[in-house]
């Protein structure tokens, strides 16, 4: 027997601290799940501690800011103003993840700068953020940041060598700085545009990384050289304009920072000490680079990271998109990075090591890059959860369990939530069996899955349907449920997850046949012609129109709101939306919003706009005006048959696949 991903199982070292794999935890911000003086909670230390049971070799936490008040919020607590505390609770989880021979970075970074949202700033800061220099707010440039002085330079550096000391005494194996990463607050040193200074700072003085210099010393000075130290850098900000992200493959203009400068950067940041180097494309103002969304490809950041790895000798760890083991395995193999990290794919699956080690990857539940649960919550100060992944944080403490008494349970509908219900269902050892009416499993994700860019829902479903087959769940296709057929089955509670239907708004014309809803239209069932007209700029609606632009159709989309991908009833994580609302300009289709379509025409449109009627070639309407609960079949048979009926899903309430996945889960377990 020999190991399906060699090249991940070799173990290799930051500093002297060896570790024993080359996967790594990427730092992710444990937002709603710390304690309120931002220690570590229980439920972060058992979290972290089910990454560690699960194979990773390294955890990096999510960010700390050290106790220093330049910057203030009252949505931030810095754990390092209660020292035994976190001690404490820092020391709990280090013994921890030890156990399973993982080690633990804890990661430090001094803040937002000029990305701070302004909602977040403490009342003190009087609506003042503060940057390098008086350059405007990320979110409203109408607030003009303070430029920092020298003396809060100093005490920054002394802030984040005092963490780092308590950091090593809790017991951890090193730290991971927030460095010249992600447009955060000393990477904007870093970057030309908002570093405007004329001091010893200043970037034009080559003082851009002297604040993160003095602190890799400085904590070298006080921790001891052998107490390893991991760099956060941005190889490439991929900004081609203040506040505007290029997307892949644009011919743009660097405006952040480029590669060669960032090469150069580096090389002194390894001169000064550091030990490692973690890559993290992207920025603020390219938030679809910094936390890349289902649109981007995977691996997305590797060919960037391997020119750093070409150019110094200490190690180089990437994240980005790396989903599955076989890109990880290749990454490393092929000499572009030395180690992997993995954010959000630890997130969905705790055991992707354990599961890359026995060449299980097929079990590996995929991140599918949505940003629900995770980035479209903790920036709405939400908890940190996961879409398809809804035991995270309750991983060991309320585990699938074996069932006390084996039921008969009847599934009726096999989109995501009917799915998710009868793989738990069935893992606790239920008699579960699933129908659905069409021909294949899948529901709504069946049509989401169609264009290119969305090989993510491929991969979901593709991995629900494995999980179902070896778990032995009866699946019934082209099953057509109802009241005396699920009467006839006699199981002791009934699951429906029957899904929606595209919602068909009240429109003259409607009813011609060049009107298609977009889901007949990505599953194939109605073919659309050169010029077609989408009613609806939802992100249904835009992905359609982008998939349909790549056929080489001319699309328009109509939408009644001020704003693209903006109604819904939860808000579309910033980062997806801000990079399909560029790949929908990019692409030219043409948009109209604020207008709605008064009435469908034999060749054409009628559109009522802001500025009057007008009238817009169509030979396709495609409807795309959000969905309705199919509720009918619930309905019917809650009301006769006397035993347990669960609506979950889109039947009950249709809305991101999050809930739908969150329902099944919970009933599975509950049955
Ligand atoms: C919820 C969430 C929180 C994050 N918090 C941090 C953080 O505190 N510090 C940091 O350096 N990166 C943070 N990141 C970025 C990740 O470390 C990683 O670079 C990013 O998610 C891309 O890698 P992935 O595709 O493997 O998730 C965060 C990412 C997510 C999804
Ligand atoms: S919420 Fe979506 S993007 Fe975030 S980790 Fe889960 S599957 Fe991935």
């Amino acid at each position: 027997m020999s190991l399906k991903y060699p090249e991940l199982f070799k173990p290799f070292n930051i500093g002297k601290c060896k570790i024993k794999n080359r996967i790594v935890m990427s730092p992710m911000h444990l937002a709603g799940r710390m304690n309120d003086n931002g220690t570590l909670s229980d439920e972060a230390i058992d979290y972290y501690e089910e990454r560690a049971k699960g194979g990773a070799g390294l955890i990096i936490t999510g960010g700390n800011v050290p106790d220093c008040d330049i910057e203030l919020s009252p949505l931030i607590h810095t754990a390092f103003k209660h020292p035994d505390a976190f001690l404490s609770q820092t020391k709990k989880l280090a013994d921890k993840v030890h156990a399973y021979d993982t080690k633990l970075f804890v990661q430090i970074g001094m803040g937002s700068g000029r990305v701070m949202f302004p909602e977040a700033m403490d009342k003190s800061m009087n609506n003042t953020p503060v940057a390098p220099s008086a350059i405007p707010n990320r979110w409203n440039p109408s607030l003009v940041c303070r430029e920092t002085t020298v003396e809060e330079h100093q005490r920054a550096v002394e802030a984040l060598i005092k963490a780092a000391a308590l950091i090593k005494q809790s017991g951890a194996d090193g730290i991971d700085l927030a460095g010249i990463y992600g447009g955060y607050f000393t990477d904007q040193y870093a970057t030309k545009v908002f570093n405007l200074r004329k001091d010893e700072y200043g970037f034009e003085q080559n003082g851009q990384i002297k604040m993160l210099i003095d602190t890799i010393k400085g904590i070298k000075a006080v921790c001891g050289e052998n107490f390893p130290i991991s760099v956060r850098v941005t190889p490439k900000h991929y900004m081609k304009a203040i506040g505007q992200g290029a997307l892949p493959g644009e011919d743009f203009e660097e405006v952040g920072r480029d590669i060669n400068e960032t090469i150069e950067l580096t090389k002194r940041i390894a001169e000064s000490g550091a030990d490692a180097i973690l890559i993290g494309n992207g920025s603020y103002d390219s938030f679809y680079w910094l936390y890349p969304p289902m649109y981007q490809k995977d691996g997305l950041w590797l060919e960037d990271a391997k020119k750093i790895h070409d150019a110094v000798d200490i190690p180089v760890i990437c994240p980005g998109k790396i989903v599955t083991p076989d890109l990880a395995n290749n990454a490393i193999k092929s000499g572009m990075i030395d180690a992997v990290a993995l954010g959000r794919a630890m997130l969905s699956d705790a055991e992707w090591a354990n599961k890359a080690k026995e060449g299980n990857d097929d079990e590996i539940r995929p991140c599918i890059g949505c940003e629900t649960g995770c980035i479209g919550r903790i920036f709405v100060g939400q908890p940190l959860t996961c879409a398809v992944n809804p035991g995270l944080f309750h991983e060991k403490s309320e585990p699938i369990t074996p069932a006390l008494i084996k039921k008969s349970v009847a599934i009726i509908g096999g989109g995501v939530a009917g799915m998710e219900a009868a793989r738990v269902a069935k893992m606790r050892g239920h008699n579960v069996a699933l129908y659905e009416k069409t021909d294949k499993l899948g529901g709504a994700i069946v049509a989401a899955a169609v264009p290119d860019f969305k090989d993510a829902d491929r991969r979901l479903l593709e991995w629900y349907k494995r999980s179902l087959e070896k778990l032995g769940v009866n699946v019934h296709l082209n099953s057509n449920m109802d009241l005396e057929k699920i009467n006839l089955l006699q199981a002791d509670e009934i699951v429906v997850a029957a899904g929606a239907t595209p919602r068909i708004p009240p429109i003259k014309g409607l009813d011609r046949e060049k009107a298609v809803t977009a889901i007949d239209v990505l599953l194939g069932k109605k073919e659309v012609g050169k010029n077609c007209v989408i009613i609806g700029g939802g992100q249904v609606g835009c992905e359609v129109a982008v998939w349909l632009k790549e056929k080489d159709k001319n699309v328009t989309v109509v939408e009644m709101l001020g704003e693209l991908m903006a109604g819904g009833v939860e808000q579309i994580p910033i980062p997806n939306r801000l990079m399909m609302i560029d790949m929908v300009a990019y692409n030219n289709v043409q948009v109209k919003l604020n207008s709605r379509v008064e009435s469908i025409e034999d060749k054409a449109v009628k559109l009522i706009t802001a500025d009057g009627i007008e009238t817009i070639e169509a030979d396709t309407v495609i409807i795309s005006a959000g969905f309705s609960s199919n509720d009918t079949l619930y309905n019917a048979i809650n009301e006769e048959l006397p035993v347990k009926i669960w609506n979950i899903g889109d039947s009950k309430i249709p809305t991101n696949i999050q809930y739908a996945v969150r329902d099944g889960y919970a009933i599975g377990k509950s049955i």
